[in-house]
């Protein structure tokens, strides 16, 4: 009887790892869709990735480090570096979106 019980209580014990370990999966996953997309918001001019369309006026930005975007794009929202659009866009994000775009779209250091 005793021996039953501990089985179960060992059972529900898995059980519970088991599926926290389901939550935080589906939490990265969800972290990863909702850095995607933030990201997503800038293809319209950048191209995917921030690869642009050749022959289009638009900067490319996939070559520009991670921490350099950061920079350039923290410049436009405190006015430091104005622009046509990017000094206007980039006030609509807080710092730690820009900085999660950044970490997307940035080629790594
Ligand atoms: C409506 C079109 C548009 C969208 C959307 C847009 N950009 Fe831009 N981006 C531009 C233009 C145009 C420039 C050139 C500077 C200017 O005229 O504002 C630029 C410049 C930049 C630069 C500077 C590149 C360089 O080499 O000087 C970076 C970095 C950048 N954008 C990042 C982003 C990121 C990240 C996003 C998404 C949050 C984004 N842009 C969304 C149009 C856009």
């Amino acid at each position: 009887m005793r021996k039953k019980l501990s089985f179960v209580l060992l059972l529900s014990g898995l059980m519970g790892l088991a599926t926290s370990g389901a939550t935080h999966a589906q939490d990265i996953q969800a972290q990863r869709l909702y850095n995607q997309s933030l990201a997503a918001t800038c293809a319209n001019c950048h191209g995917t990735n921030g690869v642009s369309v050749p022959g289009v006026t638009v900067p490319m930005i996939n070559h520009l480090p991670e921490s350099v975007m950061y920079e350039l794009l923290m410049a436009y929202k405190t006015g430091k570096r104005t622009g046509t659009i990017m000094h206007q866009l980039a006030k609509g994000y807080t710092d730690e979106q820009l900085k999660t775009i950044a970490s997307v779209l940035g080629k790594k250091n």
